[in-house]
């Protein structure tokens, strides 16, 4: 099952397509729907550049173990999978830095109240103009909750900011100035 659109699933291609990074980071990655649109032009069978090292983190062992069959069945190169809590385990995880970060946690508790935090605590991982993109920021159970994570990000350290209702879920997609 997924939330994953047709039309969010171009976004998320365009963004891999245009922004070209290396280094990519999934956070809540579960069988990898969304990651595999952003990771497709550099990590898929048609790839159009060389990515370097993409990682998909979930504490759901079994959603990790399916993320990894699936990108193997669809030839995917260069990319890893842990059962890991994003947030104690942000940098170790990386090789390189991270010129792509796409937050989609679901806590059960806290729901996605935990994205500024997360995204707080990956911030000294990314490199200079990353490119930061947040699922489910229109949803309407959610909205409330990134709030602040939507104020966060359309300031300093972040030099632009947008937020796509491209359908219910929706996605916040944030530029890193290249001085940070
Ligand atoms: C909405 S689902 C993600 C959907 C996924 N991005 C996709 O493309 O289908 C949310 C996921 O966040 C995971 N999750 C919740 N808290 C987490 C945490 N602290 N660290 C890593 N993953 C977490 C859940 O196990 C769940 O698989």
């Amino acid at each position: 099952m997924t939330a994953l659109t047709p039309l969010m699933a171009r976004v998320l291609h365009a963004c891999g397509a245009a922004v070209r990074p290396e280094g990519v980071a999934v956070l809540g990655s579960y069988a990898g729907n969304l990651m595999m649109w952003l990771t497709a032009a550099g990590f898929g069978p048609f790839r159009q550049y060389a990515g370097q090292l993409a990682v998909g983190v979930d504490v759901d062992e079994e959603a990790v173990l399916l993320a990894r069959a699936n990108f193997s069945m669809a030839g995917y190169q260069n990319m890893q999978f842990r059962t890991n809590d994003a947030f104690s385990t942000a940098g170790s995880l990386m090789v390189g830095a991270v010129d792509a970060l796409l937050i989609d946690i679901d806590d059960p508790v806290e729901r996605k109240g935990g994205y500024l935090s997360l995204l707080q605590t990956w911030l000294p991982y990314l490199s200079p103009g990353a490119l930061v993109i947040a699922h489910d920021v229109v949803h309407p159970r959610f909205a409330e909750s990134l709030k602040g994570y939507l104020d966060f990000v359309s300031g300093p350290p972040f030099v632009a900011s947008t937020t796509l209702p491209v359908d219910e879920c929706g996605v916040a997609v944030s530029a890193l100035g290249t001085s940070a």
